[in-house]
């Protein structure tokens, strides 16, 4: 699989890649598309029927029917969780195929064929942080501003002492670990956004390998499962799982916490996500949104809380404001990274330093400036790139701005990307 070409004026226009989730592997869709008609994908790929219908009526509400949402297709409307500048790239490129397929497969259909979710769907907007000492289980929970000197900046940071209890930290922490090394019997499926990255990556590593597209399984930019195998010997990265809103009572009495103490909606928020950073691990300078990009269904302010206290390293470190946090339980770090008119401030830049003893364990939860109807729902899982069900997959991101991360989701954009070629093939 070839990445997207003209990539990397990442850097040149000043935007930094998003997302301390999943920035997927780049594809082009074009080139995709040509393996799908050279009938190189496995016949068995095929994605439900319900879920191409959902993918219409996505089209239909960004092209048609709710025309202030209009928006590259494949873009933010149905899925959270991934928004690096390749993605950007990737969706622009599929748009033009996109709409084509759209309109074939979108005559006689009408607003009240829409999924609920969409017939009901309500703009929300979430342009500020409005912090409040708040009072829970009788303890007084304290906000302490981080004040920094940069004077260009939109950010504000806040930090909460106790904002989790012990309990709830501990608790957290378990289910994560518990579902990590259930999932670990399994290999991770490896994915880079591109060779050049992926060559990247193996110097770090120290390995001596020649790779070139071919390595890649057709129709992707991640490698099988032999050659993943091989490669976890030698890569580090960090370990991410998510639930999704509802789908615990804790889902629920947390949002609502956050909703209380910062002002943030809880229709604007996307999944939680626990992140585990083994020893000599952390994750490198990146943006919860993307700069320069105009897109308003982007992460607006990000919670952070530390399950742990780590020994040593492992801060959060925002190197434009001079901000650096020690990981301590129970602590939530809350900024924004946007502006009050949804414009991702570059200065919100920050990093997971490496953990140098201990080992570090977060929750977080990005909300986004204006909502979408698949916001905070569990995607249905891609079936692209052949693998058995639940295994892992290992985002190694855009290698100047990413680090290699484990997930026990697949990116929803797989599907899309994936969608988007069986539409061609009509
Ligand atoms: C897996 O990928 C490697 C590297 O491209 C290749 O040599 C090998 O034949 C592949 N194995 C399978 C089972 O497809
Ligand atoms: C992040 O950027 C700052 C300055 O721009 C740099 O000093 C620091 O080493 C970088 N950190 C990581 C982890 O990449």
């Amino acid at each position: 699989m070839t990445k997207t070409v003209n990539r990397k004026p990442a850097k040149a226009n000043g935007r930094t890649t998003n997302d301390a989730d999943t920035k997927r592997t780049a594809k082009s869709s074009k080139k995709r598309s040509s393996h799908f008609q050279e009938g190189n994908l496995p016949q068995k790929s095929i994605v439900g029927i319900g879920t191409i219908i959902l993918v219409i009526a996505a089209v239909l509400v960004g092209f048609h029917v709710v025309p202030a949402f209009r928006m590259p297709f494949k873009d933010r409307a149905l899925q959270e969780g991934s928004a690096s500048s390749k993605e950007r790239k990737v969706n622009t490129q599929a748009n033009g195929v996109e709409k084509k397929g759209s309109t074939t497969k979108s005559k006689g259909m009408y607003a009240q064929d829409l999924p609920k979710e969409f017939q009901n769907f309500k703009l929300s907007v979430q342009s500020k942080l409005s912090m409040k000492n708040i009072k829970e289980n009788n303890h007084q929970m304290k906000i302490h501003e981080l004040k920094h000197e940069n004077s260009k900046s939109h950010v504000h940071a806040y930090v909460v002492e106790n904002f989790l209890s012990e309990n709830e930290c501990n608790s957290l922490a378990m289910v994560h670990r518990a579902h990590v090394s259930e999932l670990k019997k399994q290999v991770p499926i490896i994915c880079f956004d591109s060779v050049k990255s992926f060559r990247e990556y193996l110097k770090d590593a120290m390995l001596k390998i020649k790779v070139s597209q071919s390595d890649f399984t057709k129709g992707t930019t991640c490698v099988n499962e032999t050659f993943s195998a091989k490669l976890q010997a030698h890569f580090k990265w960090s370990f991410s799982t998510a639930f999704y809103p509802g789908e615990s009572k804790f889902s629920t009495i947390f949002a609502q916490r956050i909703q209380r103490a910062t002002g943030l909606k809880l229709e604007n928020g996307g999944k939680f996500q626990i992140t585990s950073y083994p020893k000599d691990v952390g994750y490198k300078n990146h943006t919860d949104c993307l700069v320069n990009h105009g897109e308003k269904r982007d992460r607006f302010a990000t919670i952070l809380v530390y399950l742990r206290d780590v020994e040593e390293g492992g801060e959060t470190k925002f190197p434009q404001l001079g901000i650096s946090v020690k990981p301590r339980m129970g602590l939530a770090l809350i900024w924004n990274s946007m502006n009050s008119k949804g414009e991702c401030d570059p200065t919100s830049i920050h990093n997971a330093a490496k953990v140098v003893k201990g080992h570090k364990f977060i929750i977080q939860r990005w909300y986004y400036y204006h909502n979408f109807p698949s916001l905070g729902r569990r995607p249905e899982e891609p079936r692209l790139p052949p693998r058995t069900a639940n295994q892992p997959r290992v985002s190694c991101d855009e290698y100047e701005q990413g680090s290699c991360r484990w997930y026990d989701e697949w990116n929803y954009d797989h599907l899309l990307d994936y969608t988007a070629n069986l539409q061609n093939l009509i």
